[in-house]
């Protein structure tokens, strides 16, 4: 039995993947329709053949030939229109299949918890939608239904030699077969293990690519580029190495087939040649056809090896985007009750929070935010600011106390109805490589460029867009790279804005920022919290001076809460947060 992986040929696995053809089950049965169809084609072939020796041209018979050749056109046509028809179809099926396995895995990535993004690498994901899958295709392009028309083929070439010719010639002829069983499963076993290393080797040079490409700044900036390209060519020569010994099997199979083909058309030669002579009953004819049928056989025989090694390659990975399929742990729960007009009443009540088990974040964190208020957070870097919202958003499940809004627990709440309302400025600005139009927007058509721009006015952002080459149209770069932090995050508060909701939720970049950009967003935070529940997580004390009320964290706990003026007189934390921005500005 075949091997996937060091475990014998997963049956059930393998019926899991023929799951996704049943909607193309027309087309699947028709190309192994075609194979069998295309097995006895061919098979008809050389019987032809040795009729147009044996009863034509040695008969001299002008009329027959003429009739026995037009079949053979035709046969061979036939065979031509079938093979054309045959490898569309299997082709056909195997790219509608991944496109559709590929799509329900982009779909089910969607749904999964932050968390599970936090645990996996994000180059594994990408190998998986986007290699594994192109894997699998070939389970149905080149692998199952191939291997199946070409084990029927030779089971049908066997026979027919059998039943139309001499038995003992055709056991003759096809004695070194079993050399061949040996030959071919050395073969694929050496190439399986070549391959699998080949495929480590790629994904160390894709990890070792994508890694320093990004991070190419360090390694300019810390003069590493030589020891950086030592790793490389280190990675590079095993690559190659891996290659080289796939290559070699490659090259000692192939002459191995040709000699053992030879071996058995000389055996065929030989043995006919001496039963002709010796008054026996095998024709020119026979012997002809018994040719052409040998280098039938070997042809598949030959490529057998390989197809299985595809088939296995494309089960390997099967298994592994099955396993994100099923994966049904990480998928983020939701609750059931739709808020259809928020108002934006936040309460959080002896919150409890940890990211992992053992290691408290957020503890017995209380407060509440009334409609239409302006609550800030701050803190000290790592006092648990930011997970705060991830809590408040549902990005991240809560363990103990309670969060409620409008008065209803959020593990309650369709998350998803309820972020529609809610608008999420993040301290690090995400942006698509697009322009600055599509990140704004994200996909919703129905806002105009001029509602753009005057949503921008508002903000007091317009001028800082206009200056921008092409102004809506730029294109900030994958990542926004092009853009500083600050200014990614001005864009960011016009995606919020541009929405109208009802809860803004804004966590101000980190990054230092000069002080004309530290002005617009002054300006613009003033616009965005009017009128609406704003709960602000601020790192420069100047933003939230107009708060109604602060709330000072202090390693996971609230420590001091209370407006600006008041905070200063108590010269608390706050106070001292204050003192120290101020001196570090001065
Ligand atoms: N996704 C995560 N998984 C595990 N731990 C995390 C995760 N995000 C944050 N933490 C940890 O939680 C703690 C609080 O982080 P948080 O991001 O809330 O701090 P913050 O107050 O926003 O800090 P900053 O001012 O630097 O933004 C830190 O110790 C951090 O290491
Ligand atoms: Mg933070």
């Amino acid at each position: 039995m075949s091997q996937v992986g060091g475990k014998a040929f997963d049956f059930k696995l393998f019926l899991k993947v023929m799951a996704y053809a049943k909607p193309y089950r027309s087309l699947f049965i028709f190309s192994v329709i075609l194979t069998v169809v295309l097995g006895a084609l061919g098979t008809a072939r050389p019987i032809l053949i040795r009729s147009v020796i044996d009863d034509a041209i040695l008969q001299v018979n002008a009329p027959e030939l003429v009739r026995l050749m037009i079949l053979l056109v035709g046969l061979l046509v036939a065979e031509a229109l079938g093979q054309f028809g045959f490898m569309y179809a299997a082709n056909w099926l195997g790219q509608s299949i991944i496109k559709d396995i590929r799509i329900e895995l982009y779909d089910r990535l969607q749904t999964f918890k932050l968390g599970f993004y936090d645990r996996t690498p994000i180059g594994q994901l990408v190998t998986r939608v986007v290699s594994d899958i192109e894997t699998i295709s070939q389970i149905f392009s080149q692998g199952i239904l191939v291997i199946f028309g070409d084990l029927f083929r030779i089971a049908v070439m066997l026979g027919a030699m059998f039943f139309f010719f001499n038995p003992v010639l055709v056991l003759v002829s096809l004695s070194v077969i079993p050399i061949l069983f040996i030959a071919t499963r050395w073969f694929q076993r050496g190439i399986k293990g070549a391959f699998q290393q080949v495929r480590t080797e790629v994904s160390n040079l894709n990890t070792f690519v994508q890694e320093h490409l990004s991070g190419m700044a360090i390694v300019q900036a810390f003069g590493r580029e030589q020891q950086e390209m030592d790793k490389f060519m280190k990675i590079n020569d095993r690559h190659r190495q891996a290659n080289i010994k796939s290559i070699f099997y490659y090259a000692l199979f192939f002459p191995i087939i040709e000699v053992l083909s030879a071996m058995s058309i000389g055996l065929a030669v030989w043995y006919g040649g001496m039963n002709a002579a010796t008054g026996g009953s095998v024709t020119i004819g026979e012997l002809t056809a018994i040719i052409i049928f040998i280098g039938m056989l070997f042809r598949p025989l030959r490529q057998l090896a390989d197809r299985f090694n595809t088939l296995q390659m494309g089960m390997v990975a099967s298994e592994r985007v099955l396993k994100l399929l099923n994966n049904h742990e990480d998928i983020e729960a939701n609750g059931m009750k739709i808020i259809q007009d928020l108002q934006g009443e936040i309460s959080f009540q002896n919150v409890h929070f940890s990211y992992n088990k053992d290691e408290p974040i957020l503890r017995d964190v209380s407060f509440e935010v009334a409609k239409g208020e302006t609550v800030a957070i701050v803190g000290a870097t790592g006092a648990g600011k930011s997970t705060i919202i991830s809590a408040l958003m549902g990005f991240y499940p809560y363990s103990e106390g309670s969060i409620t809004i409008d008065g209803v627990e959020l593990k309650d709440i369709d998350v998803h109805a309820l972020r529609q309302q809610v608008a999420l400025v993040l301290q690090d600005v995400f942006l698509f490589s697009d322009s600055v139009r599509s990140n704004v927007v994200l996909g919703d058509q129905h806002i105009t460029d001029e509602q753009l721009l005057k949503a921008a006015e508002t903000i007091g952002i317009a001028e800082f867009i206009d200056e921008l080459p092409g102004g809506l149209d730029y294109n900030v770069q994958e990542r926004g790279g092009v853009l500083s932090a600050g200014q990614r995050q001005l864009l960011a508060f016009l995606r919020a804005y541009i929405t109208q909701p009802k809860v803004l939720i804004l966590d101000e970049a980190t990054s230092s920022i000069d002080s004309h950009t530290e002005e617009l967003i002054q300006r613009a935070l003033m616009a965005l919290t009017k009128d609406r529940t704003s709960v602000i997580i601020a790192h420069r004390l100047s933003t939230i001076q107009h708060a109604d009320r602060i709330i000072v964290l202090d390693k996971g706990q609230i420590v001091e809460v209370g407006s600006h003026q008041v905070l200063l007189e108590k010269e608390g934390a706050y106070f001292n947060l204050y003192e120290k921005q101020f001196a570090s500005e001065a």
